[in-house]
């Protein structure tokens, strides 16, 4: 595929440094490729991998150097809802909504989730502590309705329950906060949930 632009230089110099090295080598390999455009999934999910989120700049950046128009790989990230447009918070929580959990009530849990967080899935609180996802099914479905919150696994949550686990979180993060700052340092205030 001929790439080259007047500007070609200025554009592969700019994807470096948004991008990174590897990754431009990647999009260099996949433009070498009869259809350039069907690896425009894979790299970004390589570029979630390494960045943990698609920010905009990611996104300008792989139009740029795949010539795709920024519309169109704009679309095809917002799309698909395994992409995060935005920095990943302290802690990501991850509701099942597969069959098992859905019939034990995990709509009302993610609703609840919801409500807490005053974000919907693929956000990320005001704060930065929390963001939201949504799975189809997390192998636990004897637990079910099940969320995990990065590793950690809570199992048959009820709505209820919910302001306490975030609860359990936002208080490691007082400890954490309090622990940087120092026996005299004042604490970041946190959001407190509605
Ligand atoms: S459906 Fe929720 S863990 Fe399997």
């Amino acid at each position: 595929m001929n790439t080259t632009t007047d500007n070609w230089h200025e554009v592969e110099t700019t994807a470096r440094r948004i991008l990174g090295d590897e990754i431009v080598a990647h999009i260099d390999q996949c433009r070498q490729t009869s259809e350039p455009q069907s690896h425009l999934i894979g790299v970004l999910h390589k570029i979630q991998a390494q960045h943990g989120y698609l920010a905009e700049a990611h996104l300008d950046a792989v139009a740029q150097l795949m010539q795709i128009p920024a519309a169109k790989v704009a679309g095809v990230a917002s799309f698909y809802h395994y992409y995060r447009l935005q920095p990943r918070g302290r802690f990501l929580i991850n509701i099942c909504l597969g069959t098992a959990c859905y019939v034990k009530g995990a709509d009302r849990v993610a609703q609840k989730l919801i409500e807490e967080l005053g974000i919907q899935f693929g956000e990320t609180s005001t704060d930065g502590v929390f963001t939201l996802e949504g799975s189809r099914c997390l192998g636990t479905c004897g637990l079910a309705p099940v969320l995990m919150i990065d590793n950690e696994v809570h199992a048959q949550v009820t709505p209820d329950q919910v302001p306490v686990i975030l609860e359990k979180y936002l208080s490691r993060v007082r400890r954490e906060s309090h622990a940087s700052s120092g026996p005299t340092g004042s604490l970041t205030p946190l959001r407190r949930l509605p």
